[in-house]
């Protein structure tokens, strides 16, 4: 029976790093890759997971089943970090979940069992946006959200979107750090988002993977807690892949901002009711470690200062690139002014290969590159072979 099926592609940046693993040559770089890398090309532990663990260790008694909505102290903790007291925290449900992935999946089906039938997606996007969506059920409308040539985020198109969609449509919005144009709307645009969203009852599904990776911690949710200022209703979809370098043990969570009490209840019971035909339960220890960062003054603030400095070197590294691209791309100087591991190049298919196997520059055929794949040292030296192109 399994002659049924068709064989699928591979993920074409799983293949991107088998390339890479095989390229023998010594000035190798992978701008390919979606993880945080530092100066030595390491994706690190950060010190403050690695002291939650030991306590962790020490401390937990059992591996009994937590329950499907998670961890409820990490919920409240991981909350309080996203929206501060914005909203009106009996208002809100919360479940944990798989990952950031785990969270838009549920959210998905949420708007699927609440009759919603489509969602609006700005392009380009995160390529599994689109593959969850339509798992899920949902009908997906795209428009064009940044222009890779003049590096620019297409405002506008966005406003028509917003304009054109239904009563209950579901939009998604990248909260910040957009993966993967590095494109930033500025607190104007995400007041007139958060106003035409209200105005028009629309249903936004924010996806928060980077908190702390753009312009700060409470700077990358500054247009988000406008957005629940104004909306009534909200879907938040959290991953603490890259904030707490948890990739691997999948923790995240989705919140709900509701209209009541009574509404967060029945939200949460729907969501849970769905984890638990899905995966029943989400893994314990990332959550565990979260909340034991977030609940601890020490831990936190040395988490948060080792995530400001994984910050300030991905700045860093944007500023000497914008400076020596735009000699050749005038448009690349907005590399600076971007945010998060991920910028567009304009290259074509061929000058990507060319990269690849002229200098052993790997990155996949979008022209996405990840900032964070580059020392510091580097970057004079790729700025030299970009510009040969
Ligand atoms: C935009 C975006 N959303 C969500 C995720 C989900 O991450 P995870 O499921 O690993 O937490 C990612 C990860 O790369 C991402 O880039």
């Amino acid at each position: 029976m399994f002659e049924a099926l068709t064989r699928q592609p591979d993920d074409p940046l799983l293949a991107l790093i088998g390339l890479f693993r095989e390229d023998e040559r010594l000035g190798k770089v992978d701008l390919g890759v979606g993880v945080y890398r530092d100066e030595t090309g390491r994706t690190p532990i950060f010190r403050a997971v690695k002291a939650a663990e030991k306590r962790l260790l020490e401390t937990q008694d059992t591996k009994a089943y937590v329950g499907p909505e998670g961890d409820l102290v990490f919920l409240d903790h991981l909350w309080s970090l996203v929206a501060g007291d914005t909203v009106d925290r009996s208002h809100v449900a919360g479940v944990q979940t798989p990952g950031g992935s785990g969270a838009l999946r549920l959210a998905a089906d949420l708007i699927t069992r609440m009759g919603g039938r489509g969602i609006w997606l700005g392009l380009p996007s995160w390529p599994n946006h689109a593959p969850i969506f339509k798992a899920a059920g949902l009908n997906i409308a795209t428009y064009d959200f940044f222009d890779i040539p003049s590096q620019s985020v297409m405002f506008d198109n966005l406003i028509s979107a917003l304009e054109g969609a239904a009563l209950g449509d579901a939009v998604l919005l990248h909260a910040s750090c957009h993966n993967p144009t590095g494109g930033v709307l500025t607190e104007a645009q995400w007041l007139e988002v958060a106003t035409l969203v209200n105005e028009r009852g629309l249903l936004p599904l924010v996806d928060l993977a980077y908190q702390g990776f753009g312009r700060g911690l409470e700077q990358d949710v500054a247009g988000l807690r406008h957005l629940l200022s104004a909306a009534p209703e909200v879907l938040v979809a959290v991953s603490c892949s890259k904030s707490f370098g948890l990739y691997r043990e999948r923790t995240g969570a989705i919140f709900a901002l509701t209209t009541s009490p009574q509404s967060a209840d029945t939200v949460r019971s729907n969501l849970a009711g769905l984890a638990r035909t899905i995966y029943s339960m989400p893994p314990d220890h990332g959550a565990a470690v979260v909340r034991t960062i977030l609940a601890d003054e020490t831990l936190r603030r040395d988490w948060a200062e080792e995530l400001e400095s994984m910050r300030l070197r991905m700045t860093g590294i944007r500023q000497t690139l914008a400076e020596g691209l735009r000699s050749r791309w005038q448009s690349l100087g907005e590399i600076a002014d971007q945010e998060g591991m991920f910028s567009m190049l304009p290259l074509t298919e061929a000058e990507v290969m060319r990269l690849r196997t002229e200098h052993g520059i790997y990155m996949p055929g979008s022209g996405r590159i990840n900032i964070a794949g580059l020392k510091t040292a580097e970057v004079a030296g790729i700025v030299q072979k970009f510009t040969s192109l």
